[in-house]
């Protein structure tokens, strides 16, 4: 497959998690567990892969409307996994990026957070960028008041230098799991050619398989731009 039309950056909006646990009368955060394990293994597979960029949807700004015990849960799944996960990519020559808001998220989370994307690799193979407390709109309105202090007109690419993936190549690819057909807030201006893929698969269940079925699918996609 070497000589596949692979995609430089995909975004995976990790959905499913809780019915993958309902499935099998588990709380919630037990999928959200499963969910936060599949990642490192989705990781290692799309270095393999070639992919250079990978922006995982991990908690929208939306999802900080659910019940505090499931936010709780998640926070301390941050707390277990993060620390690990920062040390193994950089190991891995691979670099963690946050966008999104962390400013509202436990102090300590947000720490750990913060130590994650300061383990900084000359030449990352791979950087894994997280959202978190991350949504389209907040960050478009985040770029524009800042367009604003500035006060003079922005072109498209100044616009995009002032939201959070400034310096991130726009998506390629952009996977749904776990059926819903809908962005749900994800990268809505970064995604304005992004090839979309959706699949019933429910998050934890997303395995290298599933993961190489969706480059494939993108493989044989013809990107036209708007041109013939
Ligand atoms: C996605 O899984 C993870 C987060 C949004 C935090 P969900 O928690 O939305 O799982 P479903 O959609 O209820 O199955
Ligand atoms: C999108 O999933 C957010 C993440 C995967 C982090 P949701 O489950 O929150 O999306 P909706 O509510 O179905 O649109
Ligand atoms: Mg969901």
């Amino acid at each position: 497959m070497a000589d596949e039309n692979l995609p430089l950056h995909v975004g995976i909006i990790m959905d499913g998690n809780g019915r993958w646990a309902k499935q099998r009368l588990k709380p919630r955060n037990y999928g959200h567990d499963a969910g936060m394990k599949r990642v490192m293994k989705l990781a290692a597979h799309a270095k393999d892969r070639g992919i250079r960029y990978l922006t995982l949807y991990t908690l929208s700004t939306e999802n900080l409307n659910r019940p505090e015990e499931e936010l709780e849960g998640i926070y301390d799944l941050f707390r277990k996994y993060f620390g690990e996960y920062a040390v193994k990519l950089s190991k891995e020559n691979s670099d963690v990026r946050i966008i999104g808001d962390i400013s509202v998220l436990p102090a300590d989370v947000q720490q750990k957070m913060l130590s994650a994307c300061a383990r900084k690799v000359e030449n990352p193979d791979l950087t894994v960028i997280f959202a978190i407390n991350y949504g389209s709109r907040a960050e478009i309105v985040r770029a524009a008041n800042l367009a604003v202090q500035r006060g003079k007109k922005v072109t498209e690419e100044d616009f995009s230098h002032l939201l959070y993936t400034d310096g991130i190549p726009d998506p390629d690819l952009i996977i749904r799991t776990g059926r819903e057909v809908r962005l749900s807030n994800f990268l809505l201006w970064q995604a304005a050619y992004a090839e979309l893929y959706f699949t019933d698969i429910l998050f934890p269940d997303f395995n290298n398989a599933a993961f190489d079925k969706a480059l494939k699918d993108y493989s044989l996609r013809s990107r036209r731009y708007g041109k013939i």
